[in-house]
């Protein structure tokens, strides 16, 4: 079975790969990008890279309905378990073997802070391990860090870059993380959800793939491509 990624709009993703659903940064209350409502999502796990209310989102709910498991830093995933929920803690660069496939926790030059004000670790990246062997390196909220190069090294053949500046990687920097890592394929999200972030993606991609060998996949929200 191919491995298919959907993008639902912001950071929010859709990965089926090995017979699981793994919903990364489920937020969509809120998101004037959603693709679904709360209520259609669906999970066998749920990845958060940090604590953010726009990357926690609607975890909670999902989860509850869903059963999923909550994989996140000590921090998150203990607030996900007070709440009653099945939770799996994943520590800085350190990998997990599980029913989907390996999943490896990346550095992220961010900050995590819960919604309530609780403390939500250190902000993360994943690369996930398919069970094909294909590499996709979610990189979460982030600045450009230095063990990118590390995370190129890898052999990343898909990745999930924020592009939207403000909070993140600004095209620029996004386009400067592209040269870093290499990817094959990079997917541009976190833009055009609030005026902070507007971007034109096509423009960035026409940039991309005039200086680098990386395939630019531009979708709109609700849109898949197969990894
Ligand atoms: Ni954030
Ligand atoms: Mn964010």
């Amino acid at each position: 079975m191919p491995t298919t990624l959907k993008w639902l709009g912001h950071a929010a993703i859709e990965i089926k790969t090995g017979g699981k659903i793994v919903l990364v940064d489920p937020y969509f209350t809120g998101n004037s990008m959603a693709a679904i409502r709360p209520e259609q999502a669906q999970a066998d796990y749920i990845l958060v890279t940090h604590g953010h209310h726009d990357h926690v989102g609607d975890g909670v709910s999902i989860a509850k309905r869903t059963g999923a498991t909550v994989i996140a830093n000590p921090e998150i995933a203990g607030w996900f378990a007070r709440q009653g929920l099945k939770t799996q803690s994943i520590e800085m660069d350190t990998s997990l073997e599980l029913p989907f496939g390996n999943l490896k926790r990346t550095e992220a030059a961010h900050n995590s802070n819960l919604p309530d004000g609780s403390d939500g670790g250190t902000a993360s990246g994943f690369i996930l391990t398919t069970q094909e062997g294909k590499k996709i390196y979610l990189a979460g909220d982030t600045g450009l860090f230095d063990s990118m190069k590390a995370i190129g090294e890898e052999g990343i053949d898909f990745a999930a870059l924020p592009i939207g500046g403000y909070y993140t990687i600004d095209p620029d920097e996004a386009l400067r993380a592209v040269k870093t890592i290499h990817p094959k394929v990079v997917l541009p999200i976190h833009y055009n959800s609030n005026d902070k972030i507007k971007q034109d993606p096509q423009k960035w991609a026409a940039r991309v793939q005039a200086e680098t060998a990386t395939k630019v996949v531009v979708l709109k929200p609700g849109e898949s491509v197969e990894i």
